[in-house]
């Protein structure tokens, strides 16, 4: 599981739907069935939040929505639901692109990036304007990608050789791991400090604030910064390395990026960027995103924990016990998607998802504990595919192809690649001579903090 988890996890299913593993000294349960696995997703009060990954993101997240308790969980949810329904986010698809477009703005032809640290800086902007507005400041936004981007690296050891003496260990990872943790917790208490001092904005922080001072919906202070570091994590990761597989996958899929072009080309008609109105067209792109979720699945593994004796899959299930699902084990099952390691972006073309057997499509999870953030993710990842698409081919360098380690979350941590312009403009303002070039000649240019990559 530590060496080769998804070799490993793929080989389960040969020994039945549910399958008994050990996580160091610890017995777990892998549910390798798509129905048993929503079998347990349905049933939240008997498979509550627990086990080895909930434990390590509760040290860090507290209570919040994404790890609390099934008892707590209806409340915050709902306290957080607004802020995430289907017409906010499309209200916030123009911030979207404008996001993709300050990262790559700055991309230059034939320049080496790395595109995961680029699309960690694109959702890192976008979520902590969900939540803060622009109050963080460009400085500060980078400071939390940075510190989000060195936790989510040491919580996957800490999830699979749940074996705490290790951890306590002053070895420079574990220190690492330990001031990451501080400054974050440090940068989210110094925001809502200023916001405090500072009055009432309409965002996410606002409306936590408004109910913590609102005796009556029982928000504490703790619980606000708790929600605000769930957010935080949970906003950017995944879908940082949902666009940086996705852009592996393309350039590895020539025919797959041709087609995405086309349809950036067509839709956006010389505009840089999408529109709400546009997503409905944007069908390929989509497709696009919906195979990258399929094949490489931000969130691969989760942990549950028994609130008492079950009788699950045939089997008797004590009080306690550890349960595993995982998005990636489904997801690559032959027999509800042939040929799974396969990139085909088609599978999702319209009316073919309706084949899909037994919902073994579950990227966002499902049931009453499903992905919060799954409407606004998916809006976030088409806009910028499409974005950075309409301006640029990323290549991969000549070399072999670093595989991709898994950690908390799934994708690569580091992905080298070539910038290539795609349109005319973009390739006379590299020759210094188009309108782009004029116009950072006059000084227009985008400023050197907002550089990523
Ligand atoms: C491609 C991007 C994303 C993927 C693949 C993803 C995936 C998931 C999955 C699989 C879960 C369920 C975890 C479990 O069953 O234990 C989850 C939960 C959650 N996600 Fe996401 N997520 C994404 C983006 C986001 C975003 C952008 C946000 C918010 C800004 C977000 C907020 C949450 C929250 C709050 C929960 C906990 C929900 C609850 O327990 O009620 N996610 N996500």
């Amino acid at each position: 599981m530590f060496r080769r988890p998804l070799e490993f996890l793929n080989s389960l299913p040969a020994h039945g739907d549910l399958v008994e593993i050990r996580l160091g000294p610890l017995r777990a349960w892998v549910v390798c069935h798509p129905q048993l696995v929503h079998e347990m997703l349905r049933d939240t009060r008997t498979f509550d939040k627990g086990g080895p990954l909930y434990e390590r993101l509760r040290a860090l997240m507290g209570d919040g929505v994404v790890t609390c308790p099934h008892a707590d969980h209806r409340r915050q949810r709902r306290l957080l639901q607004p802020a995430f329904r289907p017409s906010h986010v499309a209200g916030r698809t123009d911030a979207m692109g404008e996001e993709a477009e300050s990262v790559c703005r700055t991309w230059r032809a034939g320049q080496r990036i790395d595109v995961a640290a680029a699309m960690m800086t694109l959702t890192t902007g976008a979520v902590s304007r969900v939540l803060f507005s622009d109050s963080l400041g460009a400085a500060r936004t980078a400071e939390m990608r940075d510190c989000l981007a060195a936790v989510v690296r040491g919580l996957f050891v800490r999830t699979v050789v749940p074996v705490d003496a290790l951890f306590r260990v002053p070895t420079p990872a574990n220190r690492r791991y330990r001031d990451a943790v501080a400054r974050l917790h440090a940068l989210v208490d110094t925001a809502v400090a200023e916001r405090r001092a500072g009055g009432a904005r309409d965002d996410l922080l606002g409306t936590l604030l408004a109910a913590a001072d609102d005796g009556e919906q029982a928000v504490t202070d703790q619980e606000v910064h708790d929600q605000l570091v769930s957010l935080l994590l949970t906003g950017s990761e995944s879908p940082s390395l949902c666009l940086s597989s996705a852009f592996g996958l393309l350039a590895q899929h020539p025919e797959a990026e041709r087609r995405l072009h086309a349809e950036v080309d067509e839709v956006l008609a010389g505009r840089t960027r999408p529109t709400a109105d546009d997503l409905p067209r944007l069908v390929h792109t989509r497709a696009v995103v919906h195979e990258t979720l399929r094949h490489s699945p931000p969130g691969w593994l989760f942990t549950r924990s028994t609130t008492r004796d079950v009788e699950f899959g045939g089997r008797r299930l004590h009080r306690g016990a550890t349960v595993l699902y995982s998005p990636y084990l489904l997801h690559h099952r032959p027999a509800s998607f042939p040929e799974p390691e396969r990139f085909l972006p088609e599978r999702w073309m319209a009316g073919r998802d309706a084949d899909e057997p037994y919902g073994a499509m579950i990227p966002f999870s499902a049931g009453s504990r499903k992905c919060l953030g799954d409407t606004f993710a998916m809006a976030q990842t088409t806009v910028a595919l499409a974005t950075i698409a309409r301006r640029w081919r990323l290549r991969r360098p000549p070399g072999p192809v670093a595989p991709v380690r898994p950690a908390v979350t799934l994708g690569p941590r580091s992905l080298p690649m070539i910038c290539e312009p795609r349109t005319r403009e973009l390739v006379e303002a590299e020759a210094g001579t188009g309108s782009l070039a004029r116009r950072a000649a006059r000084g227009s240019g985008t400023p050197a903090s907002r550089k990523a990559g």
